[in-house]
């Protein structure tokens, strides 16, 4: 095994620490040292444990609130939620990215990986929104997700964030998506997915369009650099000609979903 000294000698509280310590303590602290890193390495090496769904659902009296709960109505880790930035008058796409669905890594990850693949202008903007409405309710996110953008994109976009998350539980490996570790752990290693998840598949595995769909999980990774730069900025192009923006601002223009959008605006409302 390999000793990083510098680790090793501050993880003892210091070069003078050691410096006081006598040749026995040295050589017993070098062993507890070795031992932990051991402990460490093997650690690393065994598969990770997922939980059952049963285990899952132990947590559930342990929070104050659902994980279903939309991301604008909770506090970010156990703290209280801040004074949320008033929308402008007018809101457009690009201030709800900015306001309600910051900081939106994982989606312009997606869209940003279905650009760099060539895929279609529908899919990009698919793989951009697909995942948005998780700020205002998690449970059956591809449903409320398709409905909250339908009546301002194509219909391809809407029909693929529909259904990307029943595909998220059927791999494909033709088309290069695996079943993702992220599930094991977020529903558990046994978890079997509704009968109507199951029906769904069913339907869009003979559908014309199941490509669409497929191809927003084939870009719904997790992997992400850190240090990579992401804006939306790659997307305006797309957005300017894909996404209908009402002159009378998201929220304002009494399409379908509007309410859905004021809600977003105004999430600390009573009623
Ligand atoms: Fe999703
Ligand atoms: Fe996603």
């Amino acid at each position: 095994m390999e000793i990083d000294r510098r680790a090793f000698i501050a993880s003892l509280g210091g070069p003078a620490v050691v410096a006081m310590m006598d040749h026995e303590a040295k050589a017993e602290a070098l062993e507890h040292y070795m031992e932990d890193k051991l402990d460490e390495m093997v650690a690393a090496q065994q598969p990770e444990k997922f939980p059952t769904v049963a285990e899952i659902e132990a947590q559930i009296e342990t929070r104050p609130f659902r994980r279903g709960t939309g991301s604008v109505f909770t506090g970010q880790r156990g703290q209280n939620v801040k004074i949320i930035t008033p929308m402008p008058a007018k809101p457009t796409l690009n201030d709800f990215f900015e306001l309600r669905f910051a900081p939106a890594n994982h989606v312009l990850q997606s869209a940003t990986r279905a650009m760099k693949t060539g895929m279609s202008e529908e899919i990009i903007l698919a793989c951009l929104l697909h995942d948005c409405v998780l700020s205002l309710i998690k449970p059956d996110h591809g449903w409320w997700g398709a409905q909250l953008f339908e009546p301002y994109i194509p219909e391809k976009s809407a029909f693929a964030i529909r259904y990307h998350q029943t595909l998220r539980f059927y791999p494909d490996e033709e088309a290069g998506y695996e079943y993702p570790d992220q599930y094991y752990r977020i529903f558990g290693h046994d978890y079997q997915p509704p009968q109507y998840i199951a029906d769904t598949y069913k339907m869009l595995k003979n559908h014309k369009w199941y490509m669409e769909p497929r191809l927003v999980t084939v870009n719904d990774l997790y992997a992400f650099d850190p240090n990579a730069k992401v804006s939306i900025e790659p997307f305006t192009d797309i957005i300017g000609r894909h996404f209908k923006q009402p002159k009378e601002g998201l929220g304002y223009d009494n399409s379908p979903s509007a309410h859905m959008w004021r809600t977003l605006a105004r999430p600390d409302n009573p009623l």
